[in-house]
C-alpha cells in the first residue's frame, strides 16, 4: 500500500486553508503543505498575530496547533509539489463570465493552469486529488493534461475528493464529516490511490463514513447534493410567500413537514435567500451540464432553484417598501448583517448585497453593520453590484456602523439580513427609544422574537408569516 507522507494542497482558500489544517491536526506523522499565488493570502495565513485571511470558527486554535510543525503556508509552489506524493487541487472554479457557457459553465482555468504546473514540475509519480468542486469528467481532463505533459517515469494518479464542509461551521464539520467521499477509476492503480488517501482519512473519520465510488459518480455527487440542498431552500422558500398571503406560519408548516422522518428538520429555514459562493454556482453549472448533454428539460428544472431564489429576494426587498407606505426614497434604512450567513465573514453572493442594491435603486439611506465583513469587502461587494453609480455616489447613500445599536439610530427601520446570534441579543428597547415612529422590524432570517418587539412597539414583518403587523 502507498503511505502518503507529504501533502500539498494548491488554493488557500476558504476549501483548502480548512481542510488542509485539519488533516495536518489530525495527521501529526504527514507534513502538509499550502500553497498558492496570492502572496498576501499566504502571508496572512503566517501572520505571526494569527490574523488569518478567513474567519471561521476554531480555525484559529488548529493553526496554533499545527503551524510550523507540521503546517506550512508558502507562495513557493513548485517545490511544494515536487516534494509531496498526494497533491489537493484545491483552487476557485467560478462561474465563467464571458465566452462559451458564460453565466452558467465552470471556469476551469485555474484547474487547468494548476494541473499544467504539476505535469511541468513534478519529478516523481504523484496522487492528484481534485478538491475543487468541477463539473463530471473534469478528471479525464486533468488526467490527458498531466499525461501528455509529464517527465518520463512520472505516473499520475487522480482522484475526485469533493468537500462538503459548510463555511461557518467548517472545523467541526471536517472533525466529524457525514461522509467523506472518494471516486476513483476503477483500475488496480485507480483503487490503490484510493486507499491511500482514504488511510490519511481513516486517522479521525470512521471508515464507514469513508465512501469510495466511480470518478464520474463522485464528480456529479458534489454537484447533487449541493443542488438538493438548494432546492429544499428553495421550496420552503416558495411555500413562504403562500404563508404570508394566507396567514399560514412558514415555522409551523416546516416543523411539520420536517417531522416527516422520510423529509427531515434539517435544511428548512425560510429566509431572504440562500447565498454563498456554492449553491448558485453549482446548480448553474449542473444546468449548464445537462443542457450540454441535450436534456433541456432536466435544465429547466434545476435552473428554477436558483429562479425562486431571486425572486425570494426581489419579493423581500418589495415587501419593505411596500410596507414602508410605497416609498424608501430619501427614508433611513439599517441592514444589520452583511455575510452570507452567520460565523463567516464571506459575502459571496450575498442576499444583503442584492437587497441593498434595490434599495440604492430607490434612493433610500442605508446604514450597514456587521460583525465580521471589513469595510473595504462592503465597498467592493456595493461597488461591483451597482456599476452605474460611481463610490462617491454610493458611500453618500450608505454608511457603515460599528455595532448593531448604532446602524439603528434613527432610522425608519431595521432590516435583517444575516441570523447573527448577537442581532437576537441587542437592547430593543433602545434601539426602539432611538429610532424615528413608527419604527419596522424585516426580519428576512426568521431571527427576533416577534411578539416581544411588538410589545415594545416595533412594526415587525417576518420572512413566512401572514400575520399582521
Ligand atoms: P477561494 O477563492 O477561497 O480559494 C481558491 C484559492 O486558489 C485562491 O486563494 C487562489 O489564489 C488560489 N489559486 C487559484 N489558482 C491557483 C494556482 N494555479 N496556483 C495556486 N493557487 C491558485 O475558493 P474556495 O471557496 O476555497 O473554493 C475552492 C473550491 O472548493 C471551489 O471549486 C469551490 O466550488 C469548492 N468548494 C467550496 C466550498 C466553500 O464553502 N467555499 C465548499 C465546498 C467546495
Ligand atoms: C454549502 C453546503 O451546505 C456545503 O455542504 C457545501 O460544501 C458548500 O455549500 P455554505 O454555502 O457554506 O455550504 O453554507 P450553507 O449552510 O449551506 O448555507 C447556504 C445558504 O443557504 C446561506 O445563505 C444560508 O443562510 C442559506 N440557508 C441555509 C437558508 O436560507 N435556509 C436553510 O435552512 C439553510
Amino acid at each position: 500500500p502507498i503511505t502518503v507522507k507529504k501533502i500539498c494542497c494548491i488554493g488557500a482558500g476558504y476549501v483548502g486553508g480548512p481542510t488542509c489544517a485539519v488533516i495536518a491536526l489530525k495527521c501529526p506523522q504527514i507534513q502538509v503543505t499550502i500553497v498558492d499565488l496570492n502572496q498576501a493570502r499566504i502571508d496572512a495565513w503566517n501572520s505571526a498575530n494569527f490574523d488569518l485571511p478567513i474567519y471561521e470558527p476554531g480555525l484559529e486554535e488548529v493553526v496554533r496547533a499545527t503551524r510550523g510543525k507540521n503546517l506550512f503556508f508558502s507562495t513557493n509552489v513548485d517545490k511544494a509539489i515536487q516534494e509531496a506524493d498526494l497533491i489537493f487541487v484545491s483552487v476557485n472554479t467560478p462561474t465563467k463570465k464571458s465566452g462559451v457557457g458564460a453565466g452558467f459553465g465552470a471556469d476551469l482555468h485555474y484547474v487547468e493552469s494548476a494541473t499544467r504546473r504539476i505535469a511541468a514540475v513534478a519529478n516523481s509519480s504523484k496522487i492528484v486529488v481534485e478538491k475543487s468542486t468541477v463539473p463530471c469528467r473534469t478528471a479525464e481532463s486533468m488526467r490527458t493534461i498531466l499525461e501528455a505533459n509529464c517527465k518520463p517515469g512520472c505516473h499520475f494518479d487522480i482522484l475526485s475528493n469533493p468537500e462538503f464542509l459548510a463555511e461557518g461551521t467548517a472545523i467541526q464539520d471536517l472533525f466529524s464529516p457525514d461522509r467523506v467521499l472518494i471516486g476513483s477509476l476503477q483500475t488496480q492503480e485507480g483503487k490503490d490511490a484510493c486507499a491511500a488517501l482514504a488511510s490519511v482519512y481513516a486517522n479521525w473519520v470512521p471508515t464507514e463514513r469513508i465512501l469510495t465510488v466511480g470518478l464520474w459518480s463522485s464528480e456529479l455527487s458534489k454537484l447533487a447534493a449541493n443542488a438538493m440542498l438548494a432546492q429544499r431552500i428553495s421550496s420552503i422558500n416558495a411555500l413562504s410567500a403562500i404563508c404570508e398571503a394566507t396567514g399560514a406560519n412558514i415555522d409551523e408548516v416546516a416543523h411539520a413537514v420536517g417531522y416527516d422522518s422520510r423529509v427531515g428538520p434539517k435544511f428548512l429555514r425560510a429566509s431572504v435567500g440562500f447565498g454563498g459562493s456554492c449553491f448558485q454556482k453549482d446548480i448553474l453549472n449542473l444546468v449548464y451540464l445537462s443542457e450540454s448533454l441535450h436534456l433541456p428539460e432536466v435544465a429547466a428544472y434545476w435552473r428554477q432553484v436558483v429562479e425562486m431564489n431571486e425572486y425570494q429576494k426581489r419579493r423581500f426587498s418589495k415587501t419593505v417598501v411596500d410596507t414602508l407606505f410605497n416609498t424608501i426614497t430619501g427614508k433611513h434604512i439599517a441592514v444589520l448583517g452583511f455575510a452570507f450567513k452567520a460565523d463567516t465573514g464571506d459575502t459571496r453572493e450575498s442576499p444583503a448585497i442584492t437587497i441593498i442594491r434595490d434599495f440604492l435603486a430607490e434612493r433610500a439611506y442605508i446604514t450597514v453593520y456587521d460583525p465580521k465583513v471589513e469595510e473595504a469587502q462592503i465597498w467592493q461587494d456595493l461597488s461591483e453590484a451597482c456599476p452605474d453609480l460611481t463610490l462617491e455616489q454610493i458611500k453618500k447613500q450608505v454608511t457603515i456602523a460599528h455595532s448593531a445599536v448604532e446602524a439603528c439610530k434613527s432610522q425608519e427601520a431595521i432590516v435583517i439580513a444575516t441570523e447573527w446570534k448577537e442581532f437576537r441579543e441587542i437592547d430593543w428597547q433602545t434601539v426602539y427609544d432611538n429610532m424615528t415612529k413608527p419604527a419596522f422590524v424585516f426580519d428576512g432570517r426568521l431571527l427576533v422574537d416577534a411578539d416581544k418587539l411588538r410589545q415594545i412597539g416595533f412594526k415587525v414583518k417576518v420572512i413566512g408569516r401572514g400575520e399582521r403587523l
